[in-house]
């Protein structure tokens, strides 16, 4: 059994948040109730005291790059999941991209065995929407869903063709999964290695336009609407992109999106000829962060995701042009969210449901904290002062922007099925 006492507990689900004692027993959460009123039922209890810390459902991130199969120089399920721990993340969504790729049941099982025997938190994989994520032929999605997978993707790519979109999204409706799509028209990608505007002059980069974005969402709108298909769009990070989606919404399609701290926090302005400030999408120009902040407010945004994308040093530490795509995440996402609640910009509450009952919903479920529900918890504080120091990271990999850079806030205990699995 395990006590938290003290916390100030927040529950997007149900609107909550006042002082409260939860008491886990098992994998559960056998009872909430106000602060001492537990003491008779937790006596033996493991206590663990969150005076003035928040305690919230378990994070949730929706979009991870865990690199095992394959890539275990950058990362492995045992490190990255670590790494996942220390950020408040509770369970994480590893995309397909790895070597082999997990587009049949055998990698996604194998994924799953691995996570069993070496995961910090539950491993909730996404598995390929096309074989090998070609984008030619189906991947084996009905068995990959038996094995576990809870939503399919190609992302490092989009779904190739509006042809193949529309058989995944006929599959996967019967099926029952979101399709999550990775937004890019490749004929305007081609070359480009960040966002095209002024800085990407300055600097002599080859630069995409945020249309390379908002053309592909618009296509999947509509073969979205054909197939009455659940679409959720990887790292949307431009202006024209949101509004898709919000008339999508207002015509009452199943249309969700995510945005990851990066996107909310820098812009291309930031970009310096340093491969840590190379990733796909690209950081957006100042009016497209913007018009992402205000699409977390105002509940367009359904999820904060991370999209940690660790590169080892080896492929990260070249030339601009030559490096892969991708930064870490899961260590500075709930820091980088904490800044927009201090700049009085979204609420606690808000912030909270980004990573919680908004992400649950995205893979249709639900995120709260009562009686019954999986003892998965994040408990962090809003004034904890740290620098964040990549070389620390639990991350195999350093390739962070943020690196060195102070916050105020951080997680201090990550509970997942009733059992600690990270303490600060
Ligand atoms: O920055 C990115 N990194 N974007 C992607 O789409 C893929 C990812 C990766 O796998 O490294
Ligand atoms: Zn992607």
């Amino acid at each position: 059994m395990l006590l938290i006492s003290n916390g100030r507990v927040l529950d997007p689900a149900s609107g909550a948040d006042a002082p409260r004692d939860i008491l886990l027993d098992g994998d559960r959460i056998t009872a909430v109730a106000p602060q001492g009123q537990l003491a008779a039922r937790s006596k033996g209890a493991e206590i663990f005291d969150a005076a003035h810390l928040v305690v919230a459902p378990g994070f949730i991130d929706l979009h991870c790059h865990l690199r095992e199969p394959g890539g275990e120089s950058s990362e492995t399920i045992e490190t990255g999941t670590r790494a996942a721990a220390r950020g408040g993340f509770t369970a994480v969504c590893p995309m397909p991209n790895t070597r082999p790729v997990n587009d049949n049941a055998s990698v996604t099982r194998s994924i799953l065995e691995r996570a069993s025997a070496v995961s910090s938190v539950r491993v909730w994989p996404i598995g390929a929407a096309s074989a090998g994520s070609k984008g030619e032929a189906l991947a084996e999605i009905a068995a990959m869903k038996q094995a576990g997978i809870v939503a399919v993707s190609d992302d490092g790519r989009p779904i190739a063709s509006a042809k193949l979109l529309r058989q995944v999204m006929d599959y996967c409706r019967a099926l029952d999964l979101p399709v999550i799509d990775h937004c890019e028209d490749s004929s305007l990608f081609a070359g480009a290695v960040m966002r095209e505007g002024k800085q990407s002059v300055r600097l002599g980069l080859r630069g995409m336009p945020a249309a390379t974005e908002s053309l592909a969402v618009a296509r999947d709108v509509q073969i979205g609407e054909l197939t009455n298909c659940r679409l959720h769009i990887a790292h949307l990070s431009a202006r024209a992109s949101l509004e898709l989606v919000r008339a999508a919404r207002a015509k009452g399609l199943p249309v969700t999106c995510e945005v990851t701290p990066h996107h909310f926090t820098l812009t291309d302005e930031d970009v310096q000829y340093d491969s840590c400030y190379k990733m796909n999408p690209p950081l957006a120009s100042r009016e497209d962060r913007d018009a992402l902040i205000a699409g977390l407010i105002d509940g367009t945004v359904d999820a904060i995701a991370t999209d940690h994308a660790p590169h080892e040093p080896a492929l990260k530490d070249v030339e601009f042009d030559r490096a892969p795509f991708g930064i870490t995440g899961f260590e500075t996402a709930l820091a980088l969210g904490l800044d927009l609640v201090y700049s009085g910009r979204l609420s606690l509450m808000r912030l909270v449901e980004l990573f919680t009952s908004g992400p649950a919903r995205v893979l249709g479920m639900k995120r709260r904290i009562a009686e019954n529900e999986p003892g998965d918890l994040t408990i962090f504080s809003t004034d904890h002062n740290w620098t964040f120091r990549a070389e620390e990271s639990a991350s195999k990999s350093r390739n962070s922007p943020f690196d060195g850079r102070s916050f105020r806030g951080a997680p201090m205990a990550t509970i997942v099925a009733g059992r600690i699995a990270y303490r600060r």
